[in-house]
């Protein structure tokens, strides 16, 4: 069943999945606490690959845990309708995912110590990655085309809303100590790099043994042999199976896809309201080209 989105603030989300009342409850009534360790994105940014290697630093490398229990029970999205519920009773330490723009973030995270892991991806290999992806389930209305979905990634009329606003709310936390800026792209250039810095982050020690399994088992091929036929996934509603829905999340796994499907104009125009919209952050804070 094809669904619209509801508008939340301004923010457009698919309601299948992010009922509007739990949003709102969500950020005005989630009880933060100081040892919550959250894993941002907006959507299509490599949000399961996150929890795979948070998971996996805390395991040690052992995927038994990953392999076996669903990414929505390991570090369930705060906003999402059974999950956020789960959470409120969880025990500590928790796990938590969240594509959250950050004015809907739970209000008392910000007078906390919880951690936040924020990881950005090129908006053009997440335009890319989200066209797909929509264009192949039914969450919402589904993009008939790049061109469509183009448009409408740049107008913000796309699940969570304008990636531009959602990177810009963000990473007005950057500074904070509690906050881990990280890149799609760091991460595929040096996983073992951005391992370490995450777990530095944490505070947690990996052998080099242990680490060399995070990497391993934490890899596009093993986290998608891993999974098949055994997640509970986002089929809800879906015409897809649990397992067709995995593999549309694991797609290619690579950067640069955007220059196989972006036209030149269109290359030219991502360019020009890049450059309006993140004209006062400093470059490196963006590293793709
Ligand atoms: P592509 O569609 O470009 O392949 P999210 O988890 O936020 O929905 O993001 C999905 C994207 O992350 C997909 O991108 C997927 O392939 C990529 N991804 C997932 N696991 C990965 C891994 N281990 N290594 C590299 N990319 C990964």
């Amino acid at each position: 069943m094809a669904e619209n989105y509801v508008w939340i603030d301004g923010i457009p989300v698919p309601p299948v999945y992010f009922p509007p009342e739990i949003i709102r409850e969500t950020h005005e009534t989630f009880m933060v606490r100081d040892g919550d360790i959250f894993m941002v994105t907006y959507p299509k940014s490599g949000t399961h690959w996150l929890i795979e290697i948070v998971c996996l630093i805390q395991s040690k490398g052992d995927p038994t845990f990953t392999k076996s229990v669903p990414f929505t029970e390991r570090s369930p999205w705060i906003e999402m309708d059974e999950s956020s519920k789960t959470l409120r009773n969880k025990e500590g330490p928790r796990l938590i995912t969240s594509h959250l723009p950050v004015q809907l973030f739970p209000i008392s995270f910000f007078s906390s110590k919880a951690k936040v892991i924020y990881l950005i991806r090129n908006p053009r290999d997440v335009l890319v990655s989200g066209y797909h992806f929509w264009h192949a389930t039914t969450y919402i209305k589904r993009p008939e085309s790049l061109e469509e979905y183009f448009e409408n990634f740049l107008q913000g009329k796309v699940p969570f809303g304008s990636w531009f606003e959602h990177i810009r709310g963000w990473m007005s936390q950057r500074e904070r100590d509690n906050f881990l800026l990280l890149s799609y792209e760091e991460l595929k250039k040096d996983t073992r790099n951005a391992i370490k810095d995450i777990c530095e982050f944490l505070g947690e020690t990996l052998k080099p043994e242990e680490l060399e399994l995070v990497l391993k088992n934490s890899s596009f091929h093993v986290m998608k042999e891993h999974r098949r036929d055994k997640d509970s996934f986002l089929n809800k509603d879906s015409f897809l199976s649990k397992n067709e829905t995995y593999f549309l999340i694991m797609r290619k796994g690579i950067t640069g896809d955007w220059k196989c499907h972006f036209t030149v104009a269109q290359a030219e125009e991502f360019h020009k309201i890049f450059q309006e919209k993140m004209a006062d952050f400093p470059k490196e804070l963006f590293p793709w080209e």
